[in-house]
């Protein structure tokens, strides 16, 4: 295996936000075609993370590398990479319509002030049907729900064909068919070798897909294959309370509170599962 195996590296890597550290001495690398999950409890730093690695925050400590070279010297290799950001609240008069906020997935591409092509077009049409949006290409996006907003901006994510795909809770908001079919979809990308980081709270569901988790909260907490990784140990490490997993099979199935479970009837089941 050669360095350039790795699409992601980070070497002892911490960010600051004024005088809030956000990640400290965080060491990981992403091979290229896996699948990982980024796992962690509100605050932990993975969406600095993912800024991180798209060259948006900058380490105060560390390097930092993707494609084998800093976030800020990737040129044009910046089109390889798709993001979908965690969803904030959109101003509901954003004006802009869903089509041409998957479009601007392209402008990298074509450059802002380029009229798009037809194939740029219909690339972006594909994206769309991708996940489920043709019939709404001419909604304002302020005006979608959120899970549709979420959707599209995994369209405009795919739109470039990255090899590198970063995704920051984008089933967050989304009903179950609808996030059943992103982590179809992801699979597909999967199987086709394009390298994911995803970053959810649905850690039964992600550990399904997912090559490796890497659990974090400010620090790595662990990072391996799920099967090995999510102990009880671990998500008490990371979500930093008395957490409980649930197993069906090898996988882990969700996560509590140890007191919730026994408030809402889990005890018991825990039981049966040993
Ligand atoms: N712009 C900012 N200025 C100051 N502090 C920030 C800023 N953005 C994030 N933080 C802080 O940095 C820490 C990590 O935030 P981050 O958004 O990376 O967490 P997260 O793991 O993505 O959480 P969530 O699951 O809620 O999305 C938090 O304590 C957060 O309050
Ligand atoms: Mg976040």
């Amino acid at each position: 295996m050669t360095e350039n195996d790795f699409v992601v590296e980070l070497d002892h890597v911490s960010v600051m936000y004024q005088t809030h550290l956000a990640l400290r001495n965080i060491t990981m690398r992403v091979r290229e075609g896996e699948f990982l999950a980024l796992l962690g409890p509100n605050g932990a730093g993975k969406s600095t993370l993912i800024k991180t690695i798209l060259g948006l925050m900058e380490p105060i400590a560390g390097t930092v590398k993707v494609f084998g070279v800093p976030p800020k010297q990737l040129g044009k290799r910046r089109t390889w990479i798709g993001y979908v950001p965690q969803v904030t609240n959109v101003d509901p008069n954003f004006p802009v319509k869903a089509f041409d906020i998957v479009l601007m997935g392209l402008y990298g591409k074509i450059g802002l002030f380029r009229r798009p092509s037809r194939e740029d077009k219909e690339a972006a049409m594909r994206a769309m049907e991708s996940v489920g949006m043709q019939d709404l290409t001419d909604r304002r996006f302020g005006s979608l729900s959120g899970g549709q907003q979420q959707r599209l901006l995994v369209a405009r994510a795919l739109v470039v064909n990255p090899k590198l795909l970063l995704l920051d809770e984008p089933t967050t908001g989304v009903d179950t068919a609808t996030s059943s079919s992103i982590y179809d979809l992801l699979s597909d990308l999967h199987g086709k070798g394009i390298t994911i980081i995803l970053v959810s709270h649905d850690v039964g569901i992600v550990s399904q897909y997912v090559d490796r988790v890497a659990c974090i909260n400010q620090s790595l907490v662990v990072h391996g294959k799920p099967t090995e990784v999510l102990t009880e140990e671990a998500l008490d490490k990371m979500y930093g309370c008395d957490a409980m997993l649930f197993l069906h099979g090898p996988m882990p199935h969700m996560v509590v509170k140890k007191e919730m479970a026994g408030v809402i009837g889990l005890e018991d089941l825990k039981k049966e599962e040993r």
